[in-house]
C-alpha cells in the first residue's frame, strides 16, 4: 500500500547504535510511497556508510553544509523546501540538545532550524541518558517548539541495561509517519469497536464460529486511531497485530463481546459493530469433550443478545455504526437492518466481496441514502468510511 505516495520526507541519522535499524526505516518509508531524502551526521556516518542510504533510497546522501552538488550551495535550505517533514531516527541526546536549543553546526541541525516543515525526533540513547534532568529540559522544550516526539520505547540497550531510551522498532516509526499524515478527523472522539468472528463453545475443544478474520475491523480500528480517535477494540479470536494506540480487549463468545462492549462504553461516543457475532450459541456447553459413539448427536441452540441492537437502544446511546454481511439483496437487507435497530449509519457488504479476503467492496446507508464505495484494500475502505462517519458526526 502506497499510503506515503507523494511525500518526501528527510530522514536525519545522527550517532547511535540504532542507526542501523535506519536502514530498514528507508526501506519500509521507500516501500509506503515516501521519496526519502537522509542526511547523515559525522556521528550516524560511523555506524552505517552513506552508500547504504543511497542504495536503498535512491537518492543522494547528503552530509556536508557545503556540498558542492547543491546548485546554490544553499543545501541547508533546498534540501527541505519541498519537503514534507524532516524525521530524525535515530537522534541521540546530543542532536536532541541542539535542536531545543537552536544550534546548527552541522548540515541537519541546519536544516532543522531553517525548515518550514514539521519535525519528528525519534529518541535514542542510555536509559540514563534519557533520565538525566539535561534531557528531559529539552525533551520538554522540543514538545514546546511543536516538535514530536516518537518514543523512544522501553526494553534491553545496546549497553546491557534495562529501561526507557530504546529506538522505537522502524515499523512502528513508519507507522508513526503514516499516521502523521492523516487529516485528523476523529480528534477528541472515544470510539468502541468490535470485530472478528466469536467462538461458542460444545465442549473443551468445538465450537460454533465463523471465518471472520479481523481484518476490516483492525483496518477500521487503525484508521479511527489515525484519524485522532481514542479506540477501544472488542476482538474475538484473531491473530492480526494490534494497530498502534488502540486498546485491545480480548474476547472469546457473544457473551463476553457484549459484556467487554458495555464496560468499555461509558464515556464513548461512537459504536461500530464490525464482527462476525454469533446469533445462537449451544444451550450447554459440555465440562469435558464429547465422546464419539455411532449415534445421532443433536445440538439445541439459543440466540445471543444483539449487542449493537442492545446499544443502539440505550436511552443515550453512542453514534452508533452497523455492517451487514449478506449474500444477496444487500440494499433491502442492509437498509432492513438499519432501520430495525434504528442506526444512524450502516456497512452494507457482500460476503464474497468482503468476509476473510485483504479487499472490500461496501456501500453505505444513511438518513441521506446509498453511498457505494469502489473495490478497493480493506485499509482505503476503512479510510473511506472514517471520511464519512467524521460527516454524520454531531459537532462538540
Ligand atoms: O473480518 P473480515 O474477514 O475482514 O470480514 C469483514 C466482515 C464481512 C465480517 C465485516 O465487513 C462485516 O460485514 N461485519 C458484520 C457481519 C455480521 O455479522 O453482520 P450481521 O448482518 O449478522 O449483523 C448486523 C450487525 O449487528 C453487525 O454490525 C453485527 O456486528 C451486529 N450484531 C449481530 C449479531 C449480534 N448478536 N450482535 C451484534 O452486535
Amino acid at each position: 500500500m502506497n499510503e506515503l505516495k507523494g511525500r518526501k520526507l528527510v530522514l536525519g541519522v545522527t550517532g547511535g547504535v540504532a542507526a542501523y535499524k535506519a536502514a530498514e526505516l528507508v526501506r519500509l518509508l521507500g516501500k509506503a510511497g515516501a521519496d526519502v531524502h537522509v542526511v547523515l551526521t559525522e556521528g550516524g556516518a560511523r555506524f552505517v556508510t552513506a552508500v547504504t542510504f543511497q542504495a536503498l533510497s535512491g537518492n543522494p546522501v547528503w552530509t556536508d553544509l557545503w556540498d558542492p552538488r547543491m546548485a546554490n550551495n544553499m543545501a541547508h535550505i533546498d534540501l527541505t523546501r519541498d519537503a514534507d517533514a524532516i524525521l530524525v531516527a535515530p537522534a541521540t541526546a546530543d542532536v536532541m540538545a541542539k535542536l531545543a536549543n537552536g544550534l546548527a553546526d552541522d548540515l541537519l541541525t541546519t536544516l532543522c532550524l531553517a525548515r518550514e516543515c514539521p519535525l519528528l525526533v525519534a529518541p535514542a540513547m542510555n536509559r540514563q541518558m534519557w533520565e538525566s534532568p539535561a534531557t528531559r529540559r529539552n525533551a520538554a522544550q522540543l514538545l514546546v517548539d511543536g516538535v514530536e516526539l516518537l518514543g523512544p520505547g522501553a526494553g534491553e540497550q545496546a549497553c546491557g541495561e534495562v529501561g526507557l531510551g530504546r529506538m522505537l522498532e522502524p515499523e512502528a516509526l513508519c507507522e508513526a509517519m503514516i499516521a502523521f499524515f492523516q487529516p485528523k478527523l476523529l480528534a477528541g472522539r472515544r470510539i468502541v469497536m468490535t470485530a472478528g468472528p466469536t467462538f461458542e463453545a460444545i465442549d473443551p475443544v468445538r465450537g460454533i464460529t465463523n471465518s471472520s478474520s479481523g481484518k476490516m475491523a483492525y483496518g477500521l480500528a487503525r484508521a479511527c486511531a489515525q484519524a485522532g480517535a481514542e479506540v477501544t477494540l472488542v476482538s474475538g479470536p484473531v491473530s492480526l497485530p494490534v494497530p498502534a494506540g488502540v486498546e485491545r480487549v480480548g474476547v472469546r463468545s457473544a457473551l463476553e463481546m457484549r459484556d467487554a462492549v458495555f464496560a468499555a462504553l461509558p464515556g464513548a461516543d461512537v459504536f461500530i459493530g464490525v464482527a462476525a457475532v454469533a446469533d445462537y450459541r449451544p444451550v450447554n456447553s459440555a465440562e469435558h469433550k464429547i465422546k464419539k459413539s455411532g449415534a445421532e448427536l443433536s445440538l439445541t441452540l439459543t440466540p445471543n443478545p444483539d449487542i449493537l441492537a442492545e446499544v443502539a437502544s440505550l436511552p443515550q446511546p453512542p453514534f452508533c455504526v452497523g455492517f451487514a454481511a449478506e449474500s444477496r439483496n444487500l440494499d433491502e437487507y442492509a437498509e432492513g437492518k438499519r432501520k430495525a435497530k434504528k442506526l444512524p449509519l450502516i456497512v452494507g457488504n457482500l460476503v464474497q466481496d468482503g468476509l476473510g479476503g485483504d479487499d472490500n467492496q461496501v456501500v453505505l446507508f444513511d438518513d441521506q441514502g446509498r453511498h457505494p464505495l469502489p473495490k478497493a484494500p480493506k485499509p482505503d475502505v476503512a479510510r473511506a468510511i472514517v471520511a464519512h462517519l467524521a460527516t454524520l458526526l454531531p459537532a462538540f
